[in-house]
């Protein structure tokens, strides 16, 4: 490989990196890495105490070790440091499981894109919301972080207050919120007849109500309101932020989680995952959003203090008052 030119190399690290991102979903979804968490064992009993197919489980194995995930002495799989923190464990703030997950899984279909080039044709995501709920938890951990850091927030919510979650999917913020601040009494809408199913069968009906962020008619209701990816994907996004205004008591607090699209330094390893996901969001009909666009939006909305806080990987909270 040394005899290669550096442009050569760099390529050859993106098909290896496909591969990379495969070997690692394949081991988190069947559970190969649960297992090495607990302990060492050969590829042969790897697969016999999973329950999987056996020459699959030795391709994957070997594979793993070529790639670092596991290492292998005396004929027993270990897995390598760091891997059960940034793999399995989802409220570690370098956990990239679920992005890994989001994107094999995302990748399934990739095979539209060719209709999205030639046609236009956008197409929304099929898939149940898998994807989705993996890729979002680790927003969810941070955006727990970052109000447990917020005194006054976290006060606000422990006493109790009013929370509505705007796009809240299968509810998986609201179980977690819920879990630490039993208190406040959540609101989640969600546009999707799918989403509000599932988030009922996880958290009961009363939480949840199908409506679109545009159709919103609450009014003076809420502490505070969280929009969680979901401003991206909606159709009006100023009408969404507006109804976030009129739905918040005076001094509630707007909170949004969204990759924002870079304007500069787009060649920076940091800015590389959102400005390769910009096909995936295209073949879904949607575009990041950049920062002045959502701070021009809120502040159209009436909201002040608009704040940015980058929280890696070019996702951003963003959060605004109702004065
Ligand atoms: C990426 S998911 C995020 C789900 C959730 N907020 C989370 O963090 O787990 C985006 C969600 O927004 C919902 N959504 C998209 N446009 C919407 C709109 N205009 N009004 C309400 N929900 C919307 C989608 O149905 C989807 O469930």
């Amino acid at each position: 490989m040394k005899s290669r030119s550096a442009e050569f190399r760099r390529l050859w690290g993106y098909s290896v990196g496909f591969y990379g991102v495969w070997i690692a979903h394949i081991g988190r979804q069947t559970g190969l890495f649960d297992r090495l968490s607990k302990g060492t064992l050969s590829a042969k009993d790897l697969a016999s105490s999973t329950g999987l197919y056996g020459p699959a489980v030795q391709a994957w194995a070997s594979a793993a070790e070529s790639y670092g995930f596991v290492t292998k002495s005396d004929g027993k799989l270990e897995l390598a440091p760091q891997v059960a923190e940034l793999l399995l464990d989802r409220s570690h703030p370098e956990y990239l499981g679920g992005q890994i997950a989001y994107l094999a899984l995302r990748s399934l279909e990739f095979g539209k894109l060719a209709g999205l080039f030639k046609q236009g044709a956008t197409h929304p995501v099929v898939s149940n919301f898998e994807a989705i709920e993996e890729a979002t938890h680790w927003d969810h951990f941070a955006f727990l972080n970052a109000i447990r850091r917020n005194k006054s927030l976290d006060l606000l919510l422990r006493k109790g207050c009013r929370f509505l979650d705007v796009g809240c999917g299968t509810g998986t913020l609201i179980a977690k919120l819920l879990n630490e601040y039993p208190r406040t009494n959540f609101v989640g809408i969600d546009a999707s007849r799918k989403a509000i199913g599932q988030a009922r069968k996880l958290l009961g009906a009363k939480t949840f109500r199908l409506m679109k962020a545009e159709a919103m008619a609450f009014s003076n209701e809420f502490d505070i309101a969280y929009l969680g990816e979901s401003l991206y994907s909606a159709q009006n996004k100023q009408k969404a932020t507006d109804n976030c205004f009129r739905a918040l008591k005076k001094n509630g607090i707007i909170a949004v989680i969204e990759g924002l699209l870079p304007t500069s330094e787009i060649r920076a390893d940091e800015n590389k995952l959102i400005m390769g996901m910009q096909l995936d969001f295209a073949l879904q009909g949607h575009r990041f959003l950049t920062s002045k666009e959502i701070q021009s939006i809120l502040k159209k909305s009436g909201f002040r203090s608009v704040r940015l806080k980058a929280l890696g990987g070019a996702v951003y909270l963003i959060t605004a008052r109702k004065q």
